[in-house]
């Protein structure tokens, strides 16, 4: 870690914050949108290509009763996800539900609507996945599986041996693409992005809890390990959150809440 983190912190905390008056005015409506960076994100060099096509969704669930009872649950059990609850997650996050034409909008709001997020999975447990590293192609709607293995030892090596992450039937890590965003907002992009990433983790508790699935958020990983394990740069492309997803034996919430 740098010794000169909290320095570092103020300095960003003032070099990004505005003053009225201080911006030209109409900059925004000036941005061509049309020159914005590439929006979606694929690989080519991939052991699977899994057609997630349109979930099945469930009967509708409260979502006042939803909000009253979502908690952070982690003690999961050694049971897999079926392939449409994983696809009811990745809709519930990153779906694309409009189309306006040369972009799209999802059900998470994002600034400007540049989407800078990517979602990668390290899957342990979902019925007709190999185990492995996928990440989701939002365009096509599918998931590109980018390494084959046990991604259980690996999960748990990054978070800081974090049990939850080793019995998790899929661990999510949201990345982002930083010049998605900074293209238009430039050093407001910093804070843009982890508030994207924040929407996104918020719609993965609410449609967990909705399929009575067990989720945590997770900030706690090594960042330098995590990217180059994804084979990612971690300055333009890096990790920015990360959750852990699994089936719940169902009892009392508080039971839940820790691994056993
Ligand atoms: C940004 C963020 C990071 C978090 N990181 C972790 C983590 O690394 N490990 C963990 O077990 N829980 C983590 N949590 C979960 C919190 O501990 C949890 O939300 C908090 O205790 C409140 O409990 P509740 O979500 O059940 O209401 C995180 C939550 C957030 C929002």
């Amino acid at each position: 870690m740098h010794p000169d983190w909290q320095k570092i912190a103020n300095e960003f905390i003032q070099a990004t914050s505005y003053r009225v008056g201080e911006l030209e005015k109409g900059w925004a409506s000036r941005y061509d949108f049309s020159k914005r960076p590439r929006t979606y994100l694929h690989y080519e060099d991939i052991f699977a290509r899994v057609p997630l096509g349109e979930p099945d969704f469930p009967a509708p669930a409260d979502l006042w009763e939803l909000l009253q009872n979502r908690r952070s649950k982690r003690n999961f059990l050694d049971q897999p996800l079926t392939l449409n609850e994983l696809n009811l997650l990745l809709w519930g996050t990153q779906g694309i539900t409009a189309d306006m034409g040369d972009y799209q909008l999802r059900t998470t709001p994002s600034a400007g609507a540049l989407y800078p997020i990517e979602t990668y999975l390290l899957i342990n447990h979902v019925e007709g996945l190999e185990k492995g590293l996928y990440h989701l192609n939002v365009r096509d709607w599918c998931l590109e599986g980018l390494k084959q293995e046990d991604t259980s030892e690996i999960a748990y090596r990054l978070t800081e041996e974090q049990e939850m992450t080793r019995r998790a039937a899929v661990n999510f890590v949201w990345t982002a693409m930083v010049d998605r965003t900074r293209h238009k907002y430039r050093e407001r992009a910093y804070r843009y992005i982890w508030w994207d990433a924040g929407h996104t983790a918020q719609n993965l508790h609410l449609a967990a809890n909705a399929l009575g699935l067990g989720i945590t958020t997770i900030g706690h990983w090594m960042d330098h390990d995590m990217h180059e394990y994804l084979g990612i740069d971690g300055t333009e492309h890096l990790s920015v959150l990360m959750a852990s997803v699994g089936k719940l034996a169902g009892g009392h919430w508080l039971e839940e809440r820790r691994p056993k």
